[in-house]
């Protein structure tokens, strides 16, 4: 936990990604006094000088985060170099300013290359890094990257190469921003420390588990790379993955980022792959029409910018994954995640087997099985349904909820995991960043739907009004296996009384 010192520069410092969530962030940990030392260089292609940048910094954080005194000598770590991805004096240029703050701040050499931008410039801007020297560096040289990390295993594999041919699979850091949430990483902990849930967490105990990650947002300004995209790619393959991978894994021996990134790559080869008719009858893909969320009518999907009028990119999927693994042979995940829909929210619903036998069977009375619910976003917090006995009756039931945490904010995307992620990143902890092994069966796995759902146009679409819970066939898929995708009210905390 020591504090770290580096010099940072980010590739692509006038972007969304850089102004939203990176420079509040440091700040957040500037403010913290989480950081020994540290400079920044801004990167980008606009003619900036290091003032208006700085002016840029501050409006940002001022946006994003709660400021105070502190944002002036924040800000002033902050310098600009206005760049050229492909020329080779702009990166020498580069190297001197590099070279030159680094003794200003004295940062030891260590330097982190974010590169915040769209990745059909990895491969160019690290091999000139390597060309002109200035992944040279005395102290630590570290590469982190934003997804999408390729469209498919092959071009991700391809990316891979090119960025492995100047730095190491241990000096990357490839960015999951869900492993930085909180209720995320919590995950394992719920899971490895509680002696209650562990010796249950298997097809013995387990009947099916629930990932659901819904959003109320559309493509926004978005359009061209959703596109090429869509909620498969761009949730599935990342986020959704990862979940599965953390909820399924085995214990690994200790929490050091080798040891729990070996478990979860078991776990993703141990995903049963599917044919083709498999995935048409395990899949379902959604597309929003025009509907009213908070109140608001807003555009089908088809009407979005930079979306094509037929276009049959999915806003929404829902599917069933299996495992075959002696732990979880039988046992169904299923995931559904989708832009525009009711509500805003990320929770996991561990649905555990009926009784034996229901000795409180009465008529239209079924016994509600023992859930445990992970709230990831916009609370945070566990909750475990439990069966106990209507007062005053005598064998008559009721579900009630233990509320067993909500520590949490009631924040929606905050930096709070780019805060996370950075400081790793900085100290050297790899644990919430994906491995190539990772990435590359995740990636395959996901090939084998993309590649179905190429052939065909999915004829329904659209198939799910904006504010609404989705396509109803994802409702089907859980119906043909007897369940049910758990309905907020049964499960979410505000109910409470
Ligand atoms: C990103 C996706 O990775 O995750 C976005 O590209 C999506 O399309 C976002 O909106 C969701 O993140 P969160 O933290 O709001 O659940």
């Amino acid at each position: 936990n020591t504090k770290p010192t580096a010099l940072i520069m980010i590739f692509g410092a006038t972007g969304d990604l850089a102004k939203r969530k990176l420079f509040p962030s440091l700040y957040q940990l500037y403010t913290k006094n989480k950081l020994q030392n540290f400079a920044v260089i801004g990167i980008a292609r606009r003619p900036l000088t290091t003032e208006q940048f700085q002016e840029n910094v501050k409006d940002s954080v001022m946006t994003f985060a709660n400021v105070d005194y502190r944002i002036e000598a924040f800000i002033s770590h902050f310098h600009y170099h206005c760049h050229d991805v492909t020329s080779s004096q702009s990166y020498i240029e580069l190297k001197q300013l590099a070279s030159q703050i680094n003794n200003q701040y004295k940062l030891k050499g260590n330097c982190i290359f974010y590169l915040a931008m769209a990745p059909e410039f990895f491969g160019t801007i690290t091999n000139q890094l390597k060309t002109q020297g200035l992944t040279n560096v005395e102290g630590y040289k570290r590469l982190v990257i934003e997804k999408p990390f390729g469209t498919n295993f092959e071009t991700a594999k391809a990316l891979n190469e090119q960025i492995r041919t100047v730095f190491q699979e241990e000096e990357i850091y490839r960015i999951d921003h869900y492993l930085g949430k909180e209720m995320v990483q919590n995950i394992a902990v719920i899971r490895f420390s509680n002696a209650l849930f562990e010796p249950l967490w298997n097809n013995r105990y387990i009947s099916n588990i629930q990932i659901t990650s819904s959003e109320t947002l559309g493509v926004e300004e978005r359009g061209r790379y959703y596109e090429n995209s869509g909620a498969l790619r761009d949730m599935v393959q990342n986020h959704m993955m990862q979940m599965v991978a953390l909820l399924a894994m085995e214990p690994p021996i200790s929490l050091t980022p080798e040891e729990i990134r070996s478990e979860k790559v078991r776990l993703l080869r141990s995903l049963r792959p599917m044919s083709q008719e498999e995935v048409n009858t395990y899949f379902v893909r959604g597309q929003y029409a025009q509907g009213i969320i908070h109140g608001e009518t807003v555009p089908a999907y088809r009407e979005e910018a930079n979306v094509s009028i037929d276009s049959n990119t999915e806003t929404y999927v829902a599917g069933k994954l299996m495992i075959d693994n002696f732990r979880w042979f039988g046992v169904p995940f299923y995931i559904q995640t989708g832009k525009r829909m009711d509500r805003k929210s990320t929770k996991i619903v561990v649905q555990f087997k009926d009784m034996p036998m229901n000795l409180y069977y009465q008529a239209e009375h079924k016994l509600t099985p023992n859930l445990l619910v992970i709230h990831i976003q916009p609370k945070e917090g566990i909750t475990l349904l439990l069966n106990v006995k209507k007062s005053g009756t005598t064998t008559e039931t009721k579900s009630v909820r233990l509320q067993l945490a909500n520590e949490g904010t009631d924040y929606i995307n905050t930096p709070e995991a780019y805060e996370k992620l950075l400081l790793d990143s900085m100290r050297g902890d790899a644990t919430n960043f994906t491995h190539w092994d990772e990435v590359a069966l995740s990636w395959k796995f996901i090939d084998t739907i993309s590649e179905v759902w190429k052939k065909t146009n999915d004829e329904s679409f659209p198939n799910y009004p904006a504010g609404s819970p989705g396509p109803s066939a994802a409702d089907a898929l859980l119906a043909h296996d007897g369940h049910i995708w758990w309905p907020i009210e049964k499960i979410e905390q505000e109910d409470q009384e």
